[in-house]
Order: C-alpha cells, then sequence, then structure tokens
C-alpha cells in the first residue's frame, strides 16, 4: 500500500489505472480506524481493483472545536489496518493540501441535511458535503462505501451526489453498521470513554433492541417515550434526540402505517465529558 499526501500524486497513480481500466472504490475516513472501517475497505477490496482510503480530519466538518481537539489520531496503527484490509493507497493530505483556500461553498439539501444531526450540529453536513465532495472529484472513484451507522450522512451524500452530477458515474455503497459484541456501535469516538462511560454505553443498544419488541404493540409516541427514559435512567447516559424517521426522507412518522421503512435515529451524551455516541434501530425495512 502507498501513503500519498499530495493531491497530484494521487490523480496521475489513479489516471494510470483509469487507463487500463481498473474499477476505483473510495473509503472516506478521518483516521482513528476500527473494525466499522476495515468491514468498508474489504468490500471496496473485493469489489473494485484499486482502493483508495482517504484519511483526513476534516475541521470544517466539526461544529465544536473541543470535539475536534479530542479527535483521535492515530495514522501509524491505521496504515497498519489498511495495509491489512488490502487497501492499495491510503491518502492522507494536510488540511492546507486539502483546502488551499477556505472552503466557500455552501451546500444544504433540505429536508435531509436540516433535521436531526443538522439541527443539532449547524454546519456539520456542509463541511461532510465540502470534503467528500472535494474527494469524489479528486478520486473519480466507481464506488465510495459509508457505513450506516452515519444514517443520515448517507442520506445527505446521496443527494450531494445528484447535485454534482456524479450519480451516473458512482454507486454510493451503504455498509452495515458493526458492533462489539456487548451491542455498542463500533466508532472512533468510543476510544475517548473511560471504563466507566465504556460499561454503560450498551444500554442505548439494548434500549434500542428492545424497542423493537415493544413497538409491536405500542403506538409510535409510546416507543419513542420509553427508549428515551430507558437510557436516561442509565446514570451517566442523556438522551440528545431520539427520532423515528421514514428511512429515506428522515421525516417524523407518527403512525407505523405512515411508512414501509422506519428508523429510529438516536445520539446520547455518555459520561461527564460528556461524549456524543450515535445508533439507529430499524423498525420496519
Ligand atoms: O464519516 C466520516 O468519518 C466523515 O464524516 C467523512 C465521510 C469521512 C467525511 O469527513
Amino acid at each position: 500500500m502507498k501513503v500519498i499526501t499530495k493531491i497530484v500524486d494521487l490523480q496521475n497513480e489513479l489516471f494510470a489505472a483509469r487507463k487500463e481500466g481498473k474499477e476505483i472504490g473510495l473509503v472516506p475516513t478521518m483516521g482513528a480506524l476500527h473494525e466499522g472501517h476495515a468491514s468498508l475497505v474489504k468490500r471496496s477490496v473485493k469489489e473494485n481493483d484499486i482502493t483508495v482510503v482517504s484519511v483526513f480530519l476534516n475541521p470544517t466538518q466539526f461544529n465544536d472545536q473541543g470535539d475536534l481537539d479530542r479527535y483521535p489520531r492515530t495514522l501509524e496503527a491505521d496504515c497498519k489496518l489498511l495495509e491489512d484490509c488490502g487497501a492499495s493507497y491510503c491518502f492522507a493530505p494536510s488540511v492546507d493540501e486539502m483546502y488551499p483556500t477556505p472552503d466557500e461553498r455552501h451546500f444544504e439539501f433540505p429536508p435531509v441535511s436540516t433535521v436531526m444531526e443538522g439541527a443539532k450540529r449547524p454546519g456539520h453536513f456542509n463541511g461532510v458535503c465540502q470534503v467528500v465532495s472535494r474527494l469524489f472529484y479528486i478520486v473519480r472513484p466507481n464506488r465510495a462505501y459509508f457505513g450506516e451507522k452515519d444514517w443520515q450522512q448517507i442520506a445527505v451524500v446521496k443527494q450531494l451526489v445528484k447535485f454534482i452530477g456524479m450519480s451516473d458515474s458512482l454507486q454510493i455503497v451503504e455498509c452495515p453498521i458493526i458492533r462489539d459484541e456487548d451491542g455498542l456501535a463500533k466508532s472512533s469516538r468510543n476510544s475517548l470513554l473511560s471504563k466507566d462511560e465504556r460499561a454503560i454505553a450498551p444500554a442505548i443498544f439494548k434500549a434500542l433492541k428492545e424497542s423493537v419488541e415493544y413497538a409491536k404493540n405500542h403506538n409510535v409516541k409510546e416507543t419513542h417515550d420509553k427508549v428515551v427514559a430507558d437510557i436516561n435512567a442509565v446514570e451517566g447516559l442523556e438522551v440528545e434526540y431520539f427520532e423515528i424517521v421514514d428511512g429515506n426522507t428522515l421525516q417524523d412518522v407518527t403512525n407505523w402505517e405512515d411508512s414501509p421503512y422506519v428508523v429510529g435515529c438516536i445520539t446520547v451524551y455518555c459520561g461527564k465529558t460528556p461524549i456524543r455516541l450515535i445508533d439507529h434501530i430499524k423498525y420496519k425495512e
């Protein structure tokens, strides 16, 4: 695997590969890689001739400087994991390389970009779209791989692909969430949890999972309220939002019959810092 830091170097390599008819998979990441990322990389390696993994902690998508400062940085270990997964290139540019001048573009795709994370983290999806569109222009992949853990991000990226006119040449591949044995969704932020925080975090998925059974005999509001109450009852956990939405439009559903595809999306603060954890559960698909 080659580690590349300059856009022009990556483009030269990919230009040659494309000329030979090779197909390119892109896995965008912010580093601090774990098994969730590994599953995306392995899938890309299986489905493409070349896999580019970008490792770039994108400052424009952080609306909280503390969150950016705390974010784990582990490039050496990341490269080892990528090598083991069979990636062809690790693209690890500097901030100046990605943003030689400030990115003044503004992306908004309401309603999918304005609800939930869009409302709670103003500017977050704009930053995601800035960096992801740059990566798409640089790499020109045939397929790009995103984890379903960031459910809303996938919906936003799909809108972005349409907007920048790449829907015919680029397929967005959605990959299932990967969990620890106790149910906690794998996330780079998990490494920031203390031992005590790590011990209570699985209560999030436990409540979500139990609510699927509960939902069979209860309405949407009752199910919503039970999940929030179950999680808030655990000392050290506090639900920021839990929304039961249509899995495509991300609009709230009020009755289970409102949509054939219903997902519950949650964000929970864990511990004193606190660390923000995201998860979701599918009620109907
Ligand atoms: O999901 C992430 O890690 C980031 O939002 C992404 C897609 C790599 C863009 O920085």
